[in-house]
C-alpha cells in the first residue's frame, strides 16, 4: 500500500461512519454517541499523521502545492475544532445532530478536494518507491498519534511534531503530566538524553514510536531541529 492508497483508506473509514450515523433513527442516541466518538478518533489520528508526515513531505518537495497544502491545513483546523466540541456534546442536545452534519460537511469538501486535486498531483510528483516510504512513515506516526483533536496545537513542523509527542502520551491518561514533561525535557535533551533515549525507542513504546516517526519524518526530508 502507498500514502495515497492508506489516506484514501482511512478516508474510506470516515465516510463509512458519516453513513450509519445518517442513517441512524431520531432518537439512536447510544449509537449517534459511539459513532461520533469514532469519528472523533479516526479524525484526530488522520489530521495529525497528514500534518506530521504527508503534508511537509509534498511541501518541500512541490512548491506549486504549497497553496493546496495550507488550505487543507486551514479546513482541518476548522474540522479540529468542531470535533473538540463534539466530545463533550451531549447526543440529547439540540445542536448536536446540526453540528455533525456540519462535521460531515466540511470533511466530505476536503476529502473530495484531496482526492480529485492534490493526490493525483502528489501521485505525478512522487516516484512509487517514495510513495511506499511514505506510507511506512504514516503508519508509524498513526500508531502514536494523539487519538483526541488538539486544535490549538501547532500543526506544521517542528512545533506539530513536539505538540504531537506532547498530545499523544497526555491522550493515553496515565501518567499522563510526569510522561509529557519527560518528553519535552527528551526533545530539548542534551546528547546524553539522545543516547539514552535511543535505547528506549526500541522498546515499542509510544513514546519510542514517536522517536521512530522523527527518524521517518527526517528520511522524508522534513527538516527541523527536533528532528536532528
Ligand atoms: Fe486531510
Amino acid at each position: 500500500m502507498d500514502a495515497i492508497a492508506l489516506l484514501k483508506a482511512d478516508h474510506k473509514t470516515v465516510e463509512s461512519l458519516f453513513r450509519r450515523f445518517e442513517q441512524a433513527g431520531q432518537n439512536a442516541k447510544k449509537l449517534k454517541r459511539k459513532l461520533v466518538d469514532q469519528m472523533v478518533r479516526e479524525l484526530a489520528v488522520h489530521a495529525v499523521i497528514e500534518e506530521e508526515i504527508f503534508y511537509p513531505t509534498v511541501r518541500a518537495q512541490v512548491e506549486k502545492l504549497n497553496d493546496d497544502v495550507l488550505e487543507a491545513l486551514e479546513e482541518h483546523h476548522v474540522v479540529k475544532w468542531l470535533l473538540t466540541e463534539l466530545e463533550n456534546l451531549p447526543p440529547e442536545a439540540e445542536r448536536f445532530d446540526a453540528k455533525v452534519k456540519v462535521l460531515i460537511e466540511n470533511v466530505r469538501t476536503h476529502v473530495k478536494e484531496e482526492e480529485q486535486e492534490l493526490f493525483p498531483q502528489v501521485r505525478r510528483a512522487f516516484t512509487p518507491s517514495e510513495l511506499k516510504d511514505m506510507a511506512a512513515a504514516l503508519t508509524l506516526a498513526k500508531k502514536a498519534a494523539p487519538t483526541r483533536p488538539h486544535p490549538r496545537a501547532p500543526d506544521t513542523p517542528p512545533g506539530n511534531i513536539v505538540a504531537g509527542a506532547m498530545s499523544s502520551v497526555l491522550d493515553m491518561g496515565k501518567d499522563a503530566v510526569d510522561a509529557a514533561r519527560r518528553k519535552v525535557q527528551e526533545l530539548t535533551s542534551s546528547s546524553t538524553n539522545k543516547r539514552r533515549r535511543g535505547k528506549r525507542s526500541g522498546q515499542g513504546s509510544k513514546r519510542g514510536l514517536r522517536a521512530q516517526v522523527k527518524g521517518a519524518a527526517q528520511n522524508l526530508g522534513v527538516e527541523s531541529p527536533y528532528l536532528m
